[in-house]
Protein backbone atom coordinates (compact mmCIF):
# COMPACT_ATOMS: atom_id res chain seq x y z
CA UNK A 1 0.00 0.00 0.00
CA UNK A 2 1.49 3.51 -0.69
CA UNK A 3 0.55 6.05 2.31
CA UNK A 4 0.68 9.64 1.43
CA UNK A 5 0.69 11.81 4.71
CA UNK A 6 -0.10 15.56 4.10
CA UNK A 7 0.06 17.99 7.64
CA UNK A 8 -0.13 21.16 8.00
CA UNK A 9 -2.38 24.13 9.78
CA UNK A 10 -6.09 25.06 9.45
CA UNK A 11 -7.14 26.82 6.68
CA UNK A 12 -3.62 25.92 4.15
CA UNK A 13 -6.04 23.87 1.71
CA UNK A 14 -5.19 20.48 2.59
CA UNK A 15 -8.17 18.76 2.04
CA UNK A 16 -8.51 20.68 -1.07
CA UNK A 17 -5.24 19.47 -2.52
CA UNK A 18 -5.74 16.09 -0.93
CA UNK A 19 -8.84 15.23 -2.03
CA UNK A 20 -7.28 15.72 -5.46
CA UNK A 21 -4.48 14.14 -5.19
CA UNK A 22 -6.41 10.79 -4.44
CA UNK A 23 -8.77 11.66 -7.00
CA UNK A 24 -6.13 11.75 -9.63
CA UNK A 25 -4.25 8.20 -8.13
CA UNK A 26 -7.40 6.62 -7.73
CA UNK A 27 -6.57 6.49 -3.15
CA UNK A 28 -8.83 6.60 -0.52
CA UNK A 29 -9.06 10.45 0.92
CA UNK A 30 -9.28 9.81 4.77
CA UNK A 31 -9.82 13.30 6.44
CA UNK A 32 -8.77 12.86 10.02
CA UNK A 33 -9.86 16.37 11.41
CA UNK A 34 -13.83 15.07 10.76
CA UNK A 35 -12.87 12.12 13.23
CA UNK A 36 -12.19 15.01 16.19
CA UNK A 37 -14.80 16.71 14.92
CA UNK A 38 -17.24 14.09 15.18
CA UNK A 39 -16.07 13.48 18.94
CA UNK A 40 -16.09 16.64 19.75
CA UNK A 41 -19.43 17.33 18.63
CA UNK A 42 -20.71 15.09 20.87
CA UNK A 43 -18.97 16.64 23.61
CA UNK A 44 -20.97 19.80 22.45
CA UNK A 45 -24.15 17.99 22.33
CA UNK A 46 -24.22 16.54 25.31
CA UNK A 47 -22.88 19.58 27.10
CA UNK A 48 -19.72 17.98 28.82
CA UNK A 49 -16.70 20.21 29.54
CA UNK A 50 -13.86 20.00 27.32
CA UNK A 51 -11.22 20.86 29.42
CA UNK A 52 -12.13 18.12 32.10
CA UNK A 53 -10.01 15.61 30.51
CA UNK A 54 -10.58 12.42 32.85
CA UNK A 55 -14.67 12.91 31.86
CA UNK A 56 -13.60 13.14 28.12
CA UNK A 57 -11.72 10.09 28.64
CA UNK A 58 -14.76 8.30 29.85
CA UNK A 59 -17.24 9.91 28.10
CA UNK A 60 -15.23 8.56 25.08
CA UNK A 61 -15.33 5.22 25.71
CA UNK A 62 -19.57 5.73 25.13
CA UNK A 63 -18.60 6.96 21.30
CA UNK A 64 -18.05 5.12 18.25
CA UNK A 65 -16.35 7.05 15.59
CA UNK A 66 -16.18 5.11 11.92
CA UNK A 67 -15.18 6.17 8.65
CA UNK A 68 -17.49 4.79 5.79
CA UNK A 69 -16.79 5.62 2.12
CA UNK A 70 -19.67 5.93 -0.02
CA UNK A 71 -18.66 6.47 -3.77
CA UNK A 72 -15.06 7.10 -2.42
CA UNK A 73 -16.38 9.84 -0.17
CA UNK A 74 -15.56 10.02 3.30
CA UNK A 75 -18.57 9.71 5.74
CA UNK A 76 -17.87 10.23 9.50
CA UNK A 77 -20.41 8.30 11.61
CA UNK A 78 -21.18 9.29 15.00
CA UNK A 79 -22.55 6.16 17.18
CA UNK A 80 -23.88 5.08 13.38
CA UNK A 81 -25.08 8.38 12.33
CA UNK A 82 -23.88 9.98 9.52
CA UNK A 83 -22.78 13.36 10.88
CA UNK A 84 -20.81 14.78 8.00
CA UNK A 85 -22.97 17.94 7.98
CA UNK A 86 -23.15 18.66 11.33
CA UNK A 87 -18.72 19.12 11.53
CA UNK A 88 -18.02 22.06 9.51
CA UNK A 89 -19.09 24.55 11.83
CA UNK A 90 -16.47 26.77 12.89
CA UNK A 91 -17.21 25.93 16.50
CA UNK A 92 -17.02 22.35 16.23
CA UNK A 93 -13.40 23.21 14.34
CA UNK A 94 -12.16 24.94 17.52
CA UNK A 95 -13.84 22.15 19.87
CA UNK A 96 -11.99 19.48 18.11
CA UNK A 97 -8.85 21.52 18.51
CA UNK A 98 -9.57 21.67 21.94
CA UNK A 99 -9.95 17.73 22.42
CA UNK A 100 -7.31 17.08 20.51
CA UNK A 101 -4.89 17.36 23.60
CA UNK A 102 -6.25 14.60 25.05
CA UNK A 103 -4.34 11.38 24.70
CA UNK A 104 -7.15 8.92 25.18
CA UNK A 105 -9.25 10.13 22.66
CA UNK A 106 -5.84 10.25 20.50
CA UNK A 107 -5.08 6.57 20.53
CA UNK A 108 -8.71 5.43 19.76
CA UNK A 109 -8.53 7.45 16.32
CA UNK A 110 -4.78 6.63 16.03
CA UNK A 111 -6.00 3.31 15.85
CA UNK A 112 -8.30 3.19 13.34
CA UNK A 113 -6.41 5.62 11.14
CA UNK A 114 -3.52 3.23 11.05
CA UNK A 115 -6.37 0.11 10.20
CA UNK A 116 -7.38 2.18 7.18
CA UNK A 117 -3.77 3.01 5.59
CA UNK A 118 -2.52 -0.78 6.52
CA UNK A 119 -5.48 -1.78 4.26
CA UNK A 120 -5.83 1.01 1.63
CA UNK A 121 -3.80 3.37 -0.47
CA UNK A 122 -4.27 6.85 1.03
CA UNK A 123 -3.95 10.58 1.21
CA UNK A 124 -4.38 11.34 4.49
CA UNK A 125 -4.64 14.48 5.87
CA UNK A 126 -4.26 15.88 9.70
CA UNK A 127 -1.69 17.07 11.79
CA UNK A 128 0.46 14.02 13.20
CA UNK A 129 0.42 11.81 10.20
CA UNK A 130 3.88 12.27 9.21
CA UNK A 131 5.03 12.37 12.54
CA UNK A 132 2.57 9.78 14.29
CA UNK A 133 0.50 8.22 12.60
CA UNK A 134 2.11 7.28 9.51
CA UNK A 135 5.80 7.55 10.19
CA UNK A 136 6.73 5.45 7.23
CA UNK A 137 4.92 6.73 4.53
CA UNK A 138 6.07 6.94 1.69
CA UNK A 139 5.48 10.35 0.86
CA UNK A 140 5.27 13.15 3.49
CA UNK A 141 3.95 17.23 2.53
CA UNK A 142 4.01 19.77 5.21
CA UNK A 143 1.43 22.01 3.62
CA UNK A 144 2.02 25.68 5.09
CA UNK A 145 0.33 29.12 3.84
CA UNK A 146 0.75 32.62 5.62
CA UNK A 147 -2.13 33.70 8.46
CA UNK A 148 -2.62 36.27 6.00
CA UNK A 149 -3.60 34.55 2.80
CA UNK A 150 -5.33 31.46 4.62
CA UNK A 151 -7.62 34.02 6.03
CA UNK A 152 -8.16 35.51 3.05
CA UNK A 153 -9.46 32.18 1.55
CA UNK A 154 -11.51 31.65 4.37
CA UNK A 155 -12.84 35.33 4.35
CA UNK A 156 -13.74 34.91 0.40
CA UNK A 157 -15.68 31.45 1.18
CA UNK A 158 -17.31 32.46 3.58
CA UNK A 159 -18.32 35.67 2.08
CA UNK A 160 -19.46 33.63 -1.62
CA UNK A 161 -21.98 31.81 1.36
CA UNK A 162 -23.34 35.24 2.02
CA UNK A 163 -21.99 35.02 5.83
CA UNK A 164 -20.75 38.52 7.38
CA UNK A 165 -17.75 38.32 8.50
CA UNK A 166 -14.78 40.51 9.42
CA UNK A 167 -10.79 39.13 8.00
CA UNK A 168 -9.41 40.28 10.82
CA UNK A 169 -10.96 37.99 13.52
CA UNK A 170 -11.07 35.66 10.97
CA UNK A 171 -6.82 35.56 10.82
CA UNK A 172 -6.44 35.69 14.70
CA UNK A 173 -8.82 32.52 14.87
CA UNK A 174 -6.18 31.16 13.08
CA UNK A 175 -3.37 32.44 14.79
CA UNK A 176 -5.07 30.70 17.83
CA UNK A 177 -5.63 27.86 16.46
CA UNK A 178 -1.84 26.92 14.99
CA UNK A 179 -0.82 27.77 18.77
CA UNK A 180 -2.65 25.33 20.46
CA UNK A 181 -1.99 22.82 17.43
CA UNK A 182 1.27 23.26 17.53
CA UNK A 183 1.72 23.77 21.55
CA UNK A 184 0.03 20.73 23.02
CA UNK A 185 2.28 17.84 24.64
CA UNK A 186 0.75 14.76 22.33
CA UNK A 187 1.42 15.21 18.82
CA UNK A 188 1.40 18.45 18.30
CA UNK A 189 1.74 20.03 14.63
CA UNK A 190 5.48 19.95 12.92
CA UNK A 191 7.00 18.98 10.13
CA UNK A 192 8.43 15.82 10.09
CA UNK A 193 12.08 15.38 8.89
CA UNK A 194 11.39 13.75 5.82
CA UNK A 195 8.53 16.10 5.15
CA UNK A 196 8.81 17.96 1.88
CA UNK A 197 7.65 22.14 2.86
CA UNK A 198 5.02 23.30 0.57
CA UNK A 199 4.35 26.72 1.03
CA UNK A 200 0.60 27.74 -1.51
CA UNK A 201 0.61 31.33 -0.39
CA UNK A 202 1.52 31.80 -3.54
CA UNK A 203 0.60 28.61 -5.73
CA UNK A 204 -2.76 27.62 -7.33
CA UNK A 205 -4.20 24.41 -6.61
CA UNK A 206 -3.20 22.91 -9.78
CA UNK A 207 0.26 23.94 -8.87
CA UNK A 208 0.46 22.43 -5.16
CA UNK A 209 -1.69 18.93 -6.87
CA UNK A 210 0.90 18.40 -9.36
CA UNK A 211 3.68 19.00 -6.86
CA UNK A 212 2.80 16.92 -4.40
CA UNK A 213 1.85 14.00 -7.83
CA UNK A 214 5.88 14.80 -8.64
CA UNK A 215 7.02 13.60 -5.08
CA UNK A 216 5.12 10.27 -5.56
CA UNK A 217 6.35 9.77 -8.87
CA UNK A 218 9.63 10.38 -7.67
CA UNK A 219 9.67 7.89 -5.41
CA UNK A 220 8.24 5.48 -7.92
CA UNK A 221 10.63 5.87 -10.39
O1 LIG B 1 -8.20 19.84 9.98
P1 LIG B 1 -9.38 20.25 10.83
O2 LIG B 1 -9.56 21.74 10.93
O3 LIG B 1 -10.65 19.54 10.43
O4 LIG B 1 -9.03 19.71 12.31
C1 LIG B 1 -9.77 20.10 13.44
C2 LIG B 1 -8.90 19.98 14.69
O5 LIG B 1 -8.67 18.61 14.98
C3 LIG B 1 -7.52 20.61 14.60
O6 LIG B 1 -7.50 21.97 14.95
C4 LIG B 1 -6.69 19.77 15.53
C5 LIG B 1 -7.36 18.43 15.51
N1 LIG B 1 -6.62 17.44 14.70
C6 LIG B 1 -5.55 16.82 15.30
O7 LIG B 1 -5.20 17.14 16.43
N2 LIG B 1 -4.87 15.84 14.64
C7 LIG B 1 -5.23 15.49 13.38
N3 LIG B 1 -4.55 14.51 12.76
C8 LIG B 1 -6.31 16.15 12.74
C9 LIG B 1 -6.98 17.14 13.43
Amino acid sequence: MINIAIDGPAGAGKSTIAKRVAKQLGFLYVDTGAMFRAMALYFLRNHIDLENSELLKNESGKITVELRFEGGEQQVFLNDENVNQYIREEKVGKAASVIAVNPAIRSRLLEIQQEIAKKNSVVMDGRDIGTCVLPNAQVKIYLTASSKERARRRYEELVAKGEVCDINAIEEDIIKRDYADMNREISPLRQAKDAVLIDSSAMTIEEVTDAIIAQYRSIKA
